[in-house]
């Protein structure tokens, strides 16, 4: 590592800026010197390679189990599942989708797909049959890890390129395309060869949602890992001996790029805990491993906050040397809140899905202003613009962009060229979707997002993914939905509803509806609060106007209704 093993990575950020090149960065890495690339190599075969075999890669544990696996015991286990993959013939480019709550075999399932140079779709545990199929369906995805509890939810006979299913857990009755990962594993050798790869080759591909359409597929290339390794050198901080807790799950980017690539690419020992959330059980994760850098979100943050300070002093959290945050807006009196109870001001750090990592951050080598999401990181240039592409000055509010392109910037939408090309509509920028200001000293300051995208508890949520499942009920006519303020969750998922001839409003009828979606999508995209009404507001083309049912809701002016049908 080319980094200082004492004080911050980063000695003053406007040092950082004047001097930083991305072919320094490019320089730590063995395809400096070889041409070829391969992320699993990179985050956990190098290290091996370097002598830190016995170095422990992963501190795992949740109410069953409490293991740790050294960074050598990783490379063989992902090994392992490259064998059992290639026996397969699943090759390079085919998307293999892990779909598993957190354990080790997660991990040794997704790093040993990026060994054969898969590319890796991470699906969160939540989600149901519609949401799975989706995803699967849109990627043509070859084969899929999961679990004999989460099985069901895959609707094999509407995916005719879903080949294999390999499944980790008791009882598994192998043939017509299952795989017993346990049986498979104990007959895989335990060394294979890495398929080497262009740094422009797949990685990775995570679903997220926009305001309109079905989830898109953001493709990412191995070359990302230039992004990961830096940001987790001056924004993570991480040093030698540092032990790291991401709080993220892999279904999410921050679970990927923040919970996998950036700690291991920089040779950390990183935390996972299975399991949901609780203060006490957080707290006491932290104390058990002595966690040192600590990465979660602003909905977690409120609730410990809401848990109380007592609650916090009564684990010793003094190995904590670097909090950061990410997903959602972080409160000022968050910040100062931990600053109190922690000992550390909290960093805040905002990118997206589509970014691949970090882009604005505060870093430890600079003075955190509580609101702020921070200053974009070296190498990356980020600008306040109006509609047309002109740059506003300090203190107007408008699109926070990026400038093209950046390492770890999505390659493609799989499958939707013109969705890619919205971001990149004004030359040369990057069009984020989320509005903003800069202050007079580069600090940005998020306000919102200019579309109707939701975010619930840092869980970013379509509308329209909402809306579909909504109207597949039985009672629902037309379904709008909107994100509501939250004092917790910072939104929360709200439909509006009208009802077919024959149904009537109840309450049994409102938990019926949230219980299907929940259901049939996945529990965080299922209405916290339902409202019927007789009709909803539409243009004359028929598009339910979810800016009026804001402002509804807001008792806001609901700006122009000459669209509106009547
Ligand atoms: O609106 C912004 C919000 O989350 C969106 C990206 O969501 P997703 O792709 O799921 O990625 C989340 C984790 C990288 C952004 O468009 N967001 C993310 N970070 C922040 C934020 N909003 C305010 N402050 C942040 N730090």
């Amino acid at each position: 590592m080319a980094v200082t093993a004492t004080g911050s990575n980063m000695k003053s950020y406007e040092e950082a800026v004047d001097t930083f090149s991305w072919s320094d960065v490019e320089a730590q890495f063995s395809w400096a010197r070889t041409g070829k690339v391969n992320m699993a190599y990179e985050a956990i075969d190098r290290h091996v390679a370097d002598g830190k075999g016995d170095k422990i890669a992963l501190h795992f544990s949740n109410n069953e189990r409490d293991e740790s696996y050294t960074f050598a015991e990783m490379s063989k286990q992902s090994n392992k599942f490259a064998n059992v993959l290639r026996s397969l013939g699943i090759a390079k480019g085919d998307r293999v989708f892990i779909f598993m709550p957190r354990t080790p075999e997660l991990y040794f399932s997704l790093l040993g797909a990026l060994k054969i140079g898969a590319v890796v779709g991470p699906l969160f545990e939540a989600f149901m049959e519609s949401a799975v199929r989706d995803r699967l369906k849109d990627s043509e995805a070859a084969a899929i890890v999961t679990t004999p509890a989460l099985m069901s939810r895959i609707p094999r006979s509407e995916l005719p390129d879903l080949k294999h299913i390999i499944v980790f857990g008791e009882g598994v009755a192998e043939g017509e395309g299952l795989v017993d990962y346990g049986r498979a594993m104990a007959e895989a050798s335990d060394e294979a060869d890495i398929t080497w790869l262009d740094r422009e080759d797949g990685l990775i591909l995570h679903y997220t949602s926009g305001s309109t359409g079905k989830p898109k597929g953001v493709f990412h290339v191995q070359n990302a890992m230039l992004q990961h390794l830096y940001t987790g050198q001056i924004v993570l901080d991480l040093k030698e001996d540092d032990v790291y807790w991401c709080t993220a799950d892999p279904g999410w980017v921050t679970g990927t790029s923040y919970g996998i690539f950036a700690p291991w690419l920089n040779g950390a020992t990183n935390v996972v805990r299975g399991g949901r959330f609780s203060p006490q059980d957080w707290y006491a994760t932290i104390a058990k491993y002595k966690v040192t850098v600590w990465y979660s979100a602003p909905t977690a943050f409120r609730m410990f906050m809401g848990a109380g300070a007592e609650v916090a002093k009564s684990f010793d959290l003094s190995c904590l040397r670097h909090i950061l945050s990410v997903g959602e807006p972080l409160n000022p009196e968050v910040v100062r809140w931990g600053h109190k109870v922690y000992g550390q001001r909290i960093h805040d750090t905002w990118w997206m899905t589509e970014t691949g990592g970090h882009m604005i951050c505060n870093y430890p080598a600079m003075e955190v202003k509580p609101g702020s999401m921070g200053r974009p990181i070296p190498g990356v240039q980020a600008g306040i613009i109006d509609d047309q592409g002109n740059e506003l000055p300090a203190f107007r509010m408008g699109n926070l962009a990026l400038r093209t392109p950046w390492p770890s910037m999505m390659r493609k939408i799989w499958n939707n060229p013109a969705k890619y090309e919205e971001y990149f509509r004004i030359p040369g920028w990057y069009v984020s979707g989320d509005s903003a200001y800069m202050d007079d000293e580069g600090y940005f300051w998020f306000q919102g997002r200019v579309d109707d995208v939701i975010n619930t508890a840092g869980e970013r949520v379509g509308p329209f993914e909402v809306e579909s499942k909504l109207v597949e009920h039985p009672a629902v006519a037309e379904a709008g939905v909107i994100g509501k303020p939250d004092p917790l969750r910072g939104e929360i998922i709200k439909a509006f509803i009208s009802l077919r001839e024959g149904y009537e409003p109840s309450d049994e009828l409102k938990t019926d509806i949230a219980r299907f979606v929940k259901e049939g999508l996945s529990a965080h995209a299922a209405p916290r609060e339902i409202e019927f009404k007789d009709k909803l507001p539409k243009t004359r083309s028929g598009k339910i106007m979810r800016r009026v049912l804001k402002a509804w809701e807001l008792n806001l002016p609901a700006g122009d209704l000459s669209t509106i049908e009547d």
